[in-house]
């Protein structure tokens, strides 16, 4: 979908800015927003391009450089943090061979923080898209991504 087409549909006003443009940046190759999505935005909207661009730099889930298709986000705060989100974190790395912030060589996986997901009871947590997988150990993350794998390969 294109910009114009989504904001035709949410409306230009600035309390749909973030919506609008997470709807756009899923429609991306790479997930995330370039240069000139931002100033398309601006343009359609009529709001400034440095305020644009400061929400899609401060909102963790939008991203101006290029992710993978899915994005995995570990929750790094108190509450996962105390219930081993280390191993988590530890696991995704050694099963992507990437570290966290790095994106697969096939572009399918990105690796990120995240404060709280809103689910701490079932810390340790983490989402992928818009999936939340919550009472994590390690020997759960093999299954999580083969699940993912499979879907690409389809
Ligand atoms: S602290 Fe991890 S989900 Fe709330």
């Amino acid at each position: 979908m294109k910009i114009k087409e989504i904001l035709d549909k949410n409306g230009r006003t600035p309390d749909k800015l973030i919506s609008s443009l997470l709807e756009y940046q899923k429609t991306t190759l790479c997930n995330y927003l370039t240069e000139d999505d931002l100033r398309e935005f601006a343009k359609e909207t009529g709001i400034p391009l440095s305020r644009i661009s400061s929400v899609a730099s401060f909102y963790s889930l939008l991203s101006t450089e290029s992710r993978g298709r899915y994005i995995i986000q570990v929750c790094y705060d108190v509450p996962c943090y105390v219930n081993n989100s280390v191993n988590i974190v530890k696991e995704l790395e050694k099963n992507l061979g990437i570290k966290m912030g790095q994106t697969t060589e096939d572009e399918t996986f990105s690796l990120e923080f995240s404060s709280c997901l809103g689910c701490c009871d079932k810390a340790p947590v983490m989402q992928i898209g818009e999936t939340l997988y919550g009472n994590l150990t390690s020997e759960k993350i093999a299954s999580i991504l083969d699940k993912y794998r499979g879907e690409k390969d389809e």
